[in-house]
């Protein structure tokens, strides 16, 4: 099965079939960033021993990008998102740092605890979706359409203030734990006319190349990610989108409660990593 999909995706099996990530430090403006980690020992299962940031398995240019700040065109939207916080929009005649002030305090950390319980909602809720409540309660302005740039942007600016932090989810607030098993089952279920999971590629597939592309975990730390084919920050439901379609399948509206439980189940995947956003990937 695994040949089938990597033949049907046009995939380059040459000399560079398989290839270990590579065993590299990163920092970024003086941050250390963890890029292996022990996998977390609760909920019990994980398939991994050590996660790995997806930087890893990237090119040495793309690495090298995302290494520096000044070199990484995802900072650019970081900037924007910047201005974003300090607009005053809708009726309440507020922007973010009104209430939420400087950014790189109030900010700090708060990134790498998504997605987390909402009382208020009775679901997980994640940065985008946390926007746009704040954006609809707290200032009475429009929520943003999902990937809409200024969603994408505020959303990096928001998680670019936890650079370096470890992802840590909270599975035990709320109802936490049915999402993570609903995610777990949906990273295992095979759909579309390629009959793949997530789990075939981004650990059975893994270390290999498909479409001259190198197989990683599949971990959600650099999200919004700025992707080099796109010229543009790619939001984590759009590559999840992307990735079921590359399936062959019908793929589910972001934040629907399937893609909500898969960004439950893959934070936890990568717990342990740090907070790249804005990660660079090819
Ligand atoms: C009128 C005040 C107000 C404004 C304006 C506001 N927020 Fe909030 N925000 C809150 C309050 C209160 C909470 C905590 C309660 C909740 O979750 O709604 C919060 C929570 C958050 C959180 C989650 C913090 C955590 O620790 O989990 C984030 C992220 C956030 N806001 C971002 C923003 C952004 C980005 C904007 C601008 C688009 C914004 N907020 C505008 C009042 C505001
Ligand atoms: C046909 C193989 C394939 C399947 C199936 C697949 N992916 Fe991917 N995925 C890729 C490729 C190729 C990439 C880009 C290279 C990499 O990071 O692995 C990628 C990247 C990702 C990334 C970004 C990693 C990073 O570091 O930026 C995430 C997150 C991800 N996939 C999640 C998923 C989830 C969740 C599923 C199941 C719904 C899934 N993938 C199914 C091939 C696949």
């Amino acid at each position: 099965m695994l040949s089938a999909a990597i033949v049907l995706a046009g995939a380059t099996l040459g000399t560079r079939a398989f290839a270990d990530p590579v065993d590299e430090t990163l920092e970024i403006d003086g941050v250390a960033i963890t890029t292996v980690a022990p996998a977390p020992s609760q909920p019990e299962g994980h398939p991994f021993e050590e996660v790995k940031s997806g930087w890893l398995y990237r090119e040495p240019d793309t690495r090298a990008m995302e290494a520096d700040s000044f070199e990484n065109p995802g900072m650019l939207n970081v900037e924007r998102g910047e201005e974003i916080w300090n607009t005053v929009e809708g009726e309440a005649g507020k922007s973010c740092a009104s209430c939420h002030e400087d950014a790189s305090e109030t900010m700090q950390g708060v990134g790498a605890t998504f997605p987390k319980w909402s009382e208020a909602t009775g679901k997980p809720i994640n940065v985008e979706l946390q926007i746009n409540r704040c954006r609809a309660e707290n200032m009475q302005a429009e929520p943003y359409a999902f990937d809409a740039q200024d969603q994408k942007d505020l959303t990096a600016y928001v998680k670019h203030q936890s650079l370096g932090v470890p992802v840590t989810i909270d599975l035990a607030a709320g109802e936490m734990m049915s999402w993570w098993n609903r995610g777990k089952d949906r990273y295992y279920l095979r759909t579309g006319q390629l009959n793949l999971s997530c789990a075939t590629c981004h650990e059975g597939y893994n270390g290999r190349y498909i479409r001259a592309d190198h197989l990683s975990q599949g971990n959600t730390n650099g999200f919004p990610t700025y992707r080099l084919k796109q010229g543009n920050l790619v939001s984590l439901h759009n590559r999840f989108r992307g990735c079921i379609r590359d399936t062959r399948a019908e793929f589910p509206d972001a934040f629907s409660d399937e893609l909500m439980a898969l960004e439950v189940y893959t934070a936890w995947r990568g717990e342990n990593l740090s907070v790249e956003t804005p990660a660079v990937r090819q």
